[in-house]
């Protein structure tokens, strides 16, 4: 039996995706067979994609974390038909780190549509213990919206920036993934939220999302300057900043003393400039973080559950026109989750 997929055979950009039927994948001890409803887009899937030195996938790949679908192996946990979606971090050994619920930092983790095939496709298999019951009360498109970035931002902004009410948050761009749902969350935690945007409709949308204030970083390119000013000289407790080399710097001159920097990847690059005094004249922590926990994916559905965060969808896309997708998250023009529906 064949199903429909968007995959690549080699890496390259999007003009190697190829749409067209492949196997429906077999159904390994501890599996179990999901009918895709919905799957959202990460720069993580450009990444992939693209490839790196080491990164030995089986060809073909599908791409695809953010899964929601529909049961159709029924198990001793789930009953043929009901609504899940999936937590994109596989467990694949038991370490000290999964011990102490940081999944993430294990050598061991992995993530699907990463390391194994994911969502863009009618058909995936995923492990038992990585479904969840769908949130009630959303499409399957805005289940899968907030799956993968709702985990990275909450691990990011609970786990590492130990974000306090009253603090003072930058989040360096608006429309990603990560950064809508960082919006979101910041302001929920108490933080007073400022983000730089990339243009006034960006900036319109981060606001209605919790923003305080916004910065057009394409009308003002002294922004840094100008969000100085805005704090009255003072800096900001906590930054998020997944931009990478064309902001990174900056990032260091506007955190304030004690504060924190905090990075979980680098769209604009990963090689930035660091001016070492700023770190320890300022006694600034810099902090990375990746992913999440079960634990803290389940936090992410309850905070869904009770609208504390909503899902921001961009656009919904036809599998068969998936590659258009990809090509408009590379534009950067978008404002949240890109959603693939087979
Ligand atoms: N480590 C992890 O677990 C993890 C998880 C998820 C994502 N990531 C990484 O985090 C990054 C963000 O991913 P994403 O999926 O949220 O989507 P994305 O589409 O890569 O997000 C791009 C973000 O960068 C901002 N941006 C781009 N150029 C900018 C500039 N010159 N100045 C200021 N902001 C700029 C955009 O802001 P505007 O929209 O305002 O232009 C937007 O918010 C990626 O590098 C991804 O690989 C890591």
């Amino acid at each position: 039996m064949g199903m429909n997929a968007l995959y690549f055979n080699n890496h390259g950009d999007s003009s190697v995706l190829k749409y067209g039927e492949l196997p429906i994948p077999d159904v390994k001890e501890g599996y179990c067979l999901i009918r895709v409803d919905a799957c959202a887009l990460n720069r993580l899937d450009l990444w992939v994609l693209q490839g790196w030195p080491n990164l030995g996938l089986n060809f073909p790949h599908i791409g695809g974390s953010d899964i929601a679908g529909t049961v159709v192996s029924g198990n001793t946990k789930w009953s043929e038909g009901e609504k899940v979606v999936i937590d994109p971090g596989i467990n694949t050994k038991r370490d000290k780190f999964t011990d102490r619920g940081e999944d993430s930092l294990s050598p061991g983790y992995r993530v699907i549509g990463e390391h194994i095939p994911g969502g863009f496709a009618e058909y995936v298999t995923v492990p038992i213990e990585n479904l969840r019951k769908a949130p009630l009360g959303f499409t399957s498109e805005e289940s899968a919206s907030s799956l993968l970035v709702g985990l990275t931002a909450y691990r990011m902004l609970v786990h590492r920036a130990n974000l306090k009410a009253g603090e003072r948050v930058l989040i360096i761009g608006s429309g990603g993934g990560v950064n809508s749902v960082a919006i979101q969350l910041a302001k929920y935690l108490g933080g007073t939220v400022h983000v730089v945007c990339g243009g006034v409709k960006k900036s319109r949308n981060a606001m209605k999302l919790g923003a305080r204030y916004t910065v057009d970083y394409t009308a003002e390119l002294d922004w840094e300057r100008h969000l100085k000013i805005q704090n009255e000289g003072d800096g900001y407790d906590v930054i998020i900043d997944n931009v990478g080399a064309k902001t990174w710097s900056k990032s260091l001159k506007l955190a304030s003393q004690g504060g924190r920097i905090i990075t979980v990847g680098n769209t604009t690059g990963p090689i930035a400039e660091t001016d070492i005094r700023y770190i320890f004249v300022k006694q600034l922590s810099i902090l990375g973080s990746t992913m999440g926990s079960h634990d803290d994916f389940d936090k992410v559905l309850e905070l869904l559950s009770k609208k504390a965060i909503k899902p921001i969808i961009d656009s919904i896309i036809p599998l068969a026109e998936g590659k258009s997708a990809y090509e408009r998250m590379n534009t950067g023009t978008h404002f949240g989750k890109i959603v693939i529906k087979p």
